[in-house]
């Protein structure tokens, strides 16, 4: 079963793994959702020492769901997309996935202390940007854009020493100053950081 498998290490291709999603889902997967090489590396950083992670902007829980199966730690995706959401709820019903779950909320109401560690792969940038739409489902602009930034970063910083953040790819404005960076990977773009 492929979630045993990602939990053994066995090799399981992005492809494999995305097709427990529908057809239209698997097609923006290259581009929106995290690889399950990225997944495992930042939820080993995430995990290492506390949970529960939050995965800010969580698509149809990709990270989520490997970081679960490959961590013992407990994995909760905030999604502002209804359908996204209700997509991912669907297969963590058909695997039984334990440990995770998706919140079908913007991340505006999301209080960041509930959770101790925080994986975010750029999500805001479609506020900015408006190549390669996931979709048309949802509000953009750039008035939403610098809130959005606004909010995470100071979030961030009301968290006590030593949390943890993964983020992937992006203009790190909503990284606050008090993150230190620990480590980078695949080469830079997938960076570890720490609250000193
Ligand atoms: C680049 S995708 C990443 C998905 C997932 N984290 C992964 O790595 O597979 C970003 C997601 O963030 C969501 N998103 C963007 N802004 C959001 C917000 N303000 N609140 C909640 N979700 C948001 C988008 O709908 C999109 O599904």
């Amino acid at each position: 079963m492929l979630f045993k498998r990602i939990k053994s290490n066995k090799d399981i291709s992005d492809n494999e793994f995305d097709k427990v999603y529908p057809k239209s889902i698997r097609t923006l997967s290259d581009l929106h959702f995290t690889s399950v090489k990225v997944a495992k590396l930042a939820s080993d950083f995430l995990c290492e020492k506390s949970n529960p992670v939050l995965d800010i902007g969580a698509g149809v829980g990709k990270f989520c769901m490997i970081g679960s199966s490959w961590t013992k730690g407990e994995y909760i995706g905030v999604e502002q997309r209804a359908n996204l959401c209700e997509i991912a709820n669907q297969v963590i019903e058909r695997y039984e996935l334990d440990r995770v779950s998706m919140v079908n909320a913007n991340i505006l109401d999301i209080p960041f202390s509930e959770f101790k560690s925080f994986y975010f792969f750029n999500a805001f940038h479609e506020n900015i940007c408006k190549d390669d739409p996931i979709d048309q489902s949802t509000d953009l602009g750039r008035h939403l854009y610098d809130a959005y930034v606004k909010y995470m970063r100071e979030e961030l910083d009301s968290m006590p020493q030593g949390t943890r953040l993964v983020t992937y790819y992006g203009f790190l404005k909503e990284v606050p100053k008090s993150y230190k960076l620990v480590h980078e990977a695949e080469g830079g773009p997938l960076k570890f950081w720490e609250r000193s």
